[in-house]
Order: C-alpha cells, then sequence, then structure tokens
C-alpha cells in the first residue's frame, strides 16, 4: 500500500506512514477544531514540500479572508497558486448567489453539485493535483431540500474524487457528544478514513486531541492525541510527550 504524508507534525506515524494512496478521509468535529487549517496544512504542505499539487474546495469560508489567516502559519499560498502547485476554488458564496471575483469559482446561477464536480475535475486536470480538499461537506447540502439528493451528491463526489485517482480530504461539523462522524449519516462509509477532532472546552493543558476513528489497510493508533495549533500550523503529540513535557 503506497501513503501519501500529510505533513501534519506527528500524524503520520499514528497512520502507518500516511493516508492510503487514492484513498479519501473525513476530517470530523465540532466548529473550531481545526478542521480548516488541518486540511489546509494537507494541501499546503503537499505542494510545497512534495511537490504535490492541490486543489482546495472551499464552500465555507471566502477564498481570500484564508490566505490571510494561513500567512499567520507562514503559509504563503498565492505564491504556490501562482506556479499552479495549488488552487483554491471558491464555492463560498456561490452558494448565496453572490458572484466571485476569484479565477476558479462556480457559476451564480444555480449551486449545483454537478457544476461543482465538472470545475473540480478541471482544474485537477489542469494542475495535475495529487491531493484534493473538499471543506465542507455540510455546506454542499445547503441548497439541496431533500437529504436524499445530498447523500447521492456525498456518494457522486467520493466516486468521482476516487475514479481521479486523487488523495482527498473532506471535512463535515458534528457536534461534541454526537454519535455520528457526518451529518448526512453516509459520509463515514463512503470514505476510507475518519479523523475525529475534539475540543474539551477550558481547564486543561490539552484541550484539543485527534483521533484516528478508522484508516481502512491501516494498522492505526486508536489513542487520543493531543493537538496543538502552534505558529506552524498543527502538531499532534504522543500521550507520553505530553507528560513528559510536564
Ligand atoms: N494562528 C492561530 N494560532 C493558534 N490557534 C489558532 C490560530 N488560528 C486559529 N486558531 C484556532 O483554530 C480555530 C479555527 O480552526 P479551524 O478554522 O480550522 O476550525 P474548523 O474546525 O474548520 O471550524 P469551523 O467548523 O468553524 O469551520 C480558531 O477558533 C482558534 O481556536
Ligand atoms: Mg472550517
Amino acid at each position: 500500500m503506497n501513503r501519501v504524508k500529510t505533513g501534519i507534525k506527528g500524524l503520520d506515524t499514528l497512520v502507518e506512514g500516511g493516508f492510503p494512496k487514492g484513498r479519501s478521509v473525513l476530517v470530523s468535529g465540532g466548529c473550531g477544531t481545526g478542521k480548516t487549517i488541518l486540511s489546509m496544512q494537507y494541501i499546503y504542505s503537499g505542494a510545497k514540500d512534495f511537490g504535490e499539487p492541490g486543489v482546495y474546495v472551499t464552500l465555507d469560508e471566502r477564498p481570500d479572508l484564508l490566505r490571510e489567516d494561513c500567512l499567520r502559519f507562514g503559509w504563503d499560498l498565492a505564491k504556490l497558486e501562482d506556479k499552479n502547485l495549488m488552487q483554491i476554488i471558491d464555492g463560498s458564496i456561490a452558494k448565496l448567489g453572490i458572484p466571485s471575483e476569484e479565477e476558479f469559482s462556480l457559476p451564480v446561477t444555480g449551486f449545483d453539485i454537478d457544476k461543482l464536480l465538472l470545475e473540480t475535475m478541471r482544474i485537477i486536470k489542469r494542475i495535475g493535483a495529487k491531493r484534493v480538499v473538499i471543506d465542507s461537506i455540510p455546506a454542499l447540502g445547503f441548497n439541496f431540500k431533500d437529504e436524499n439528493e445530498v447523500r447521492k451528491a456525498i456518494l457522486k463526489l467520493s466516486y468521482m474524487l476516487m475514479r481521479s485517482g486523487v488523495t482527498s480530504i473532506m471535512t463535515s461539523e458534528v457536534a461534541e457528544g454526537d454519535q455520528r462522524y457526518g451529518k448526512y449519516g453516509v459520509e463515514e462509509y463512503v470514505v476510507d478514513g475518519v479523523i475525529v477532532l475534539h475540543y474539551m472546552g477550558v481547564g486543561t493543558q490539552s484541550n484539543r486531541t485527534l483521533h484516528v476513528r478508522k484508516m481502512r489497510a491501516t494498522n492505526h493508533s486508536e489513542d487520543l492525541h493531543p493537538l496543538k495549533i502552534g505558529k506552524k500550523g498543527i502538531e499532534i503529540s504522543k500521550i507520553e510527550d505530553e507528560y513528559n513535557d510536564v
């Protein structure tokens, strides 16, 4: 099994060296748990450290704000975009019927999954992308009245990503304590891996944790691992390391 290094410090060793190549992983967690930062780090590091072009489909946040926030971690996305090492597809305001000023975006008239898929496939081919992020799945469901339609869309999306050979991350919001990992009850089954991020609130030293819930074809860690958002992005540590710090 070929592995794709995530570029997230401390994560690869938990999953036998990286994500299974050509598969998709769901990153699930409550609001502010670090799903977007982790996904962007996967794309940024893929492009910068491993020379693997990536496509970031943003359905929640505006690309200009993402670029700005990422500078805080020293990640200059625009520089990589100029070199076609990464591209951001803006689906964030198409949902609302407002035109985007981005180079790659969706038509304003009727946000639909097929247009999003076509645009994503086009950019994957154009830059020879090896990595893709869809942030987030619940935002895809925004314009659907029927949850079955959303489920169909998610299946279609994961099939298309698999066909294109990329290794992908999809994100999903779930409330802390929710037994499900996706909002529509299908996400966790169509993906090959599920990573859950938790935020325990205040009062403890390691209030953020990461847990590999499943990773097909992988002998993965089953522990809750402390997660830190530092100056260079996300870092995962082993529980022993955390004790050694004290
Ligand atoms: N520069 C930084 N240094 C330390 N922590 C940060 C920094 N920037 C953001 N954070 C933390 O990360 C959180 C945001 O992370 P992120 O946007 O990845 O979460 P998310 O899971 O995608 O949330 P949402 O569900 O709202 O999309 C912030 O609420 C803050 O706690
Ligand atoms: Mg987010």
